[in-house]
């Protein structure tokens, strides 16, 4: 029933249609907006935005907390609302506009979005646009399966939408923990000090007479495009099981890990999931996205706690997650992105990070988002908020890409993510480089010895002997560095014979 969803009777008056609610944004304004890896995302208003402005065109700025479901990041660039975006997305038709120049895109740390809207260097919002599984008798909004950064969007902005959600289950109410770092320089630490640690309020506080519209959905959150476990994914995962037994065996972990972190995408999700055929127990994890894999974790008894910003699912595990959802939730928390992914708790609590490189260099620097340099991928995510502070800084990859054309790991990155400085642990199909205290051209040779593709490693060891005899801390040659790129760039392939 609504009234169970809205329970401030006065709010029922504001229920409007979507296309009413569309018709409040007006060209030039920021819009803020939930949805975060395609959970919890507004589902209707922006649908209607991109509708009407096909008869009536207008330019946003979309804020969001990361990437959208249902197609909505696809139609409104087809639709050309969007100026600008931020702070990251993963749709094939928005970056193919932004890397045509018709898109400014702004590629951010997933933790900073809202600082820098707290402190007026962004915004501010003139709408926030946010789904809700109810409002309260209070008017305070209950988020649904993303937090994101909706509650400080819905607290900063001038107006907000609402769009409650009837197909999000009811019993998500009490899984949030919503809490607002104070201003700084007089800010008082984050008092998260373990995953389960609860901090703040269990709803969004807003001043109810900012909602200007609610709407009425019942669609369903879009499913995650993982793929399943293949021979590498499985690889990958053995390796790094295999290393944490020698950590627990040389004393530097306990059987109970640290607290985990993994990234978005199919081999950080097998990765997470081949845990649960290793020896560890009561695992937790500090983390963002919850995908399968801690569901599966859960299932096998493995995990204790996670902590995350957003549940994103296939359909199979939503069916089976939400119909006994009572059997996971008191084992699970979910934070705005500026505290799952806070630099500091990250650091406290010594979290393991699991990120998925596009490709890395012989001495460890990673580029996650630039392919060739110059066209956007996605974007650094949540992955530059882990690595740089994490416990341990795991980036996991395939050794080739585009069916073997091209080597992930190559003499020099043309585009650096995650520098040599925040880069522990490496791991391939072909096998793991622990590059921990290491110089350069240590970190190479173990590179070079165990995560490359043997259809390459040739010519990579060719490459790294003569740049050594040339000298240097980190050798190189610098005519011959970005060679690799230049010839698959005119011939598709790496392979220069
Ligand atoms: N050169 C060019 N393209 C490459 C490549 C390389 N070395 N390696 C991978 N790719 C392409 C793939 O071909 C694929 O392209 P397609 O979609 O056109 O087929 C795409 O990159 C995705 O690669 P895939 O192998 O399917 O891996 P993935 O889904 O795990 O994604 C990243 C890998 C790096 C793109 C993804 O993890 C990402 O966006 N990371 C940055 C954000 C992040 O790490 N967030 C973590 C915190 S949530």
């Amino acid at each position: 029933m609504i009234a169970d969803r809205i329970r401030r009777p006065a709010l029922l008056d504001k229920i409007v249609s979507a296309e009413e609610a569309a018709a409040l944004i007006k060209d030039g304004m920021i819009i803020g907006m939930s949805g975060f890896t395609r959970a919890g995302d507004a589902k209707a208003v922006p649908i209607a935005m991109a509708a009407r402005a096909r008869t009536e065109p207008f330019k946003i700025t979309l804020i969001t907390g990361a990437s959208l479901g249902h197609d909505v990041d696809r139609m409104l660039t087809e639709a050309k609302v969007l100026a600008r975006r931020m702070p990251f997305q993963a749709d094939r038709t928005l970056r193919t506009a932004i890397n045509r120049g018709e898109v400014m895109f702004i590629d951010q740390h997933l933790s900073e979005t809202v600082e820098h809207l707290r402190s007026n260097q962004l915004g501010p919002i003139d709408y926030a646009i946010v789904e809700a599984a109810a409002i309260t008798e209070e008017g305070n909004i209950v988020p649904s399966t993303s937090v994101g950064n909706s509650a400080s969007f819905a607290v900063l902005a001038k107006k907000i939408i609402v769009e409650i959600n009837l197909s999000q289950p009811a019993e998500l109410e009490g899984l949030h923990d919503i809490y607002f770092p104070g201003k700084r320089p007089t800010r008082v630490p984050i008092p998260v000090v373990t995953c389960d640690s609860r901090v703040g309020f269990p709803f969004v506080p807003i001043d109810p007479d900012k909602i200007a519209a609610i709407v009425v959905t019942d669609e369903k959150d879009s499913a995650s495009t993982i793929e399943p476990q293949d021979a590498d994914t499985s690889a990958i995962a053995s390796h790094l099981i295999r290393f944490f037994e020698d950590e627990v065996e040389k004393g530097r972990l306990d059987l109970t890990l640290q607290p985990l972190q993994a990234g978005i995408g199919t081999i950080a999700n097998s990765v997470l999931t081949g845990l649960a055929d290793g020896p560890f127990h009561h695992l937790r994890m500090y983390s963002e996205v919850l995908q399968d894999s801690t569901f599966d974790l859960f299932d096998a008894g493995k995990l204790a706690f996670a902590s995350g910003s957003s549940i994103t699912l296939s359909t199979a595990c939503a069916e089976r997650v939400f119909a006994d959802f009572h059997k996971y939730k008191e084992h699970l928390v979910l934070r705005p992105q500026e505290i799952s992914n806070h630099p500091e708790v990250i650091r406290r609590l010594g979290v393991i990070g699991i990120n998925t490189a596009l490709e890395l260099d012989i001495y460890g620097n990673v580029n996650s988002t630039h392919v060739n340099g110059t066209h956007m991928m996605n974007g650094i995510g949540g992955s530059g908020d882990f690595a740089r502070n994490a416990f341990l800084s795991i980036f996991v990859t395939k050794s080739l890409a585009k069916d073997g054309k091209l080597s992930s790991i190559v003499p020099m990155v043309p585009h650096v993510d995650h520098t040599e400085h925040d880069v522990d642990i490496i791991v391939t199909e072909n096998g793991l480089a622990d590059l921990r205290e290491l110089a350069p051209r240590e970190r190479a040779r173990e590179i070079l010895r165990n995560c490359v593709h043997p259809s390459f490693r040739d010519a990579l060891m060719s490459y790294f002997e003569r740049a050594c005899a040339r000298g240097g801390h980190t050798p190189h040659l610098l005519e011959e560095a970005l060679s690799w790129h230049i010839h698959a760039q005119a011939t598709g392939t790496m392979h220069k014979s």
